[in-house]
Order: structure tokens, then sequence, then C-alpha cells
């Protein structure tokens, strides 16, 4: 039923050029992992007229286009926030198509992150989702898990606090076994036990839409991470956008709890 709610053409029908001004970046402090919370798409449809898959539809587009344009400027690591854990709460149908997009997103992405070397992994818990959306997320991992050039980090059914429960669960399991002692537990190991272990963490974390928020997002890996929001919703995100937040980036100065270093 939800797949009627699908636009039959493509929201964005050729691929869009990247158009990027690079002029006043320094190519050599580029983030080498930017997580995006992309927040706007329900406001975006509405803004038109239209019904808020609309703009999950056209979100999903936008993604494609910025993994592209991140590729080119050097980000090693896109993690995305495709669904978290509290998003079940929507109606149904926004579930369901949810799904179905993610589904079909999978499926049709597949030769063009072959064709980009782009290596896709997940992040959250596989409790809950559809067995033909865990399906075609195995079939991407095993498609691209050689591919040697961008990852795409898809967080699906993700929640921040739900994954440290989860690692939390992991390490007490270990010294339950007798595998691991109490004061042998740090930062290495609690890191091990995260959904993104062997990822660095994020150096920069976007949010169009406007909210001043994290949304359970990453919330142990974003611990130094600049932070850049904009009003702009996530369907409109350019790659010239994806370009102002790295310069905004480039003009802060990351301490990581020390001091000034000049
Ligand atoms: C938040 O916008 C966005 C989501 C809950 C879903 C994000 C999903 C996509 C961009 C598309 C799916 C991704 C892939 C990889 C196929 P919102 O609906 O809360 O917007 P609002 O704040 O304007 O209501």
């Amino acid at each position: 039923m939800f797949k009627g709610l699908f636009q039959k053409k493509k929201v964005n029908t050729a691929k869009p050029e990247i158009v990027m001004d690079l002029s006043n970046l320094d190519l050599n402090n580029i983030p080498q992992h930017v997580a995006i919370i992309m927040d706007g798409n329900g406001r975006w449809a509405k803004a038109q007229g239209k019904i808020r898959t609309y703009g999950h539809q056209a979100g999903a587009e936008t993604l494609k286009t910025i993994v592209r344009a991140a590729d080119k400027l050097g980000i090693k690591v896109i993690s995305a926030y495709a669904f978290s854990t509290e998003n079940w709460k929507r109606p149904v149908t926004e579930v369901n198509f949810l799904m179905e997009l993610l589904s079909r997103y999978l499926t049709n992405e597949i030769v063009e992150f072959k064709e980009n070397n782009v290596q896709v992994r997940f992040i959250g818990s596989r409790e809950g989702l559809p067995a033909k959306v865990q399906e075609k997320m195995d079939h991407a991992i095993a498609e691209t898990k050689d591919n040697t050039g961008i990852i795409l980090n898809l967080a699906i059914n993700y929640g921040g606090q739900a994954e440290i429960l989860h690692a939390v669960q992991t390490v007490a399991a270990e010294v339950a076994a007798g595998r691991l002692q109490v004061e042998d537990i740090d930062k290495q190991v609690v890191e091990d036990a995260l959904y993104t272990r062997g990822l660095p963490p994020p150096d920069l974390l976007i949010r169009p839409g406007g909210d001043l928020r994290i949304s359970n997002f990453l919330l142990w890996q974003i611990a130094y991470a600049e932070i850049w929001i904009t009003d702009v919703f996530w369907p409109d995100f350019t790659p010239e956008h994806l370009v102002d937040a790295i310069l905004a980036y480039q003009g802060r100065e990351r301490r990581f709890g020390g001091l000034i270093s000049k």
C-alpha cells in the first residue's frame, strides 16, 4: 500500500553534477569522519504542499549526492542517521515507507557503490527490522566489503544510548565469562564494543533543519566533534553546504580539552 506513496519519477532524475568552490578550503585539513543528522525532510515536503514521505525520498537522493561530494573532498567516512530507535513511534505508514525506501536504496545503489569504491557499513540493532531490509543490508555489506574508498556508515534502528547499553552488556558478558578483568576495562575496550568499532570518531557533526539537538546520535563518539547546524532542510542540502560546514570546521580551534597550542 505504501508503495503507492513513491514518486513515479525519481525526485532528481539525472545524477547531478557536483559543484563546489574549493578555493578557500585547506585540503590538508579535511575532516576524516563527518556525521550527518538528515533532518527536515518532513518540513521540506510540507513547505511544498506534499506529504512527508516525499521529503524522505528527496532526502535519500541528497544523501547520494553528498556521499559523492564527500568522496571528492577526501572525507573518509560519512555516518548518516537514516532511522533511529525512536523513529518506530512514527505512524506505521511512514515507518513502512522508510523501510521500503532503505530497501530500494540499498538495491539501486549497489552498482554506484561498486563503481565508486564505496564501502557500506551499518550501525544499530537488527532487532525489529524487516527481514527484507536485513537481507539488503547483508547484501550491501558483502558486495562492498573489499572496497577501499569512502565508507558510508548508515545508522539504521540506531540510538546512542542503546549502543552504549549494548556495549556495556557485551563487556559485562566478557567479565562474567572470565575472559576480562574489571580493572582491564578501558576506553579501548568500550570502543571495541560499540557498533562503530574500527572507525575514527567524527570530527564534524552536521545537522540540517535548524534544531539544536544531538538526538541520540553517536553519543560516545562525538565527544570532541565540531558541530555545524544550518536551517537548510536536508533535501535542499548541497555540496556547497558541505563545503561551508568544512570551512567553519577549519576556522575552529580543536583543543580536545587541552590549551591553545600557539
Ligand atoms: C528526519 O527528518 C529524517 C528521518 C527520520 C529519516 C531520514 C531518512 C532519509 C533521509 C532517507 C532514507 C535514507 C536512506 C539511506 C534511504 P524528519 O522527518 O524528522 O523531518 P522534520 O523534522 O521536518 O519532520
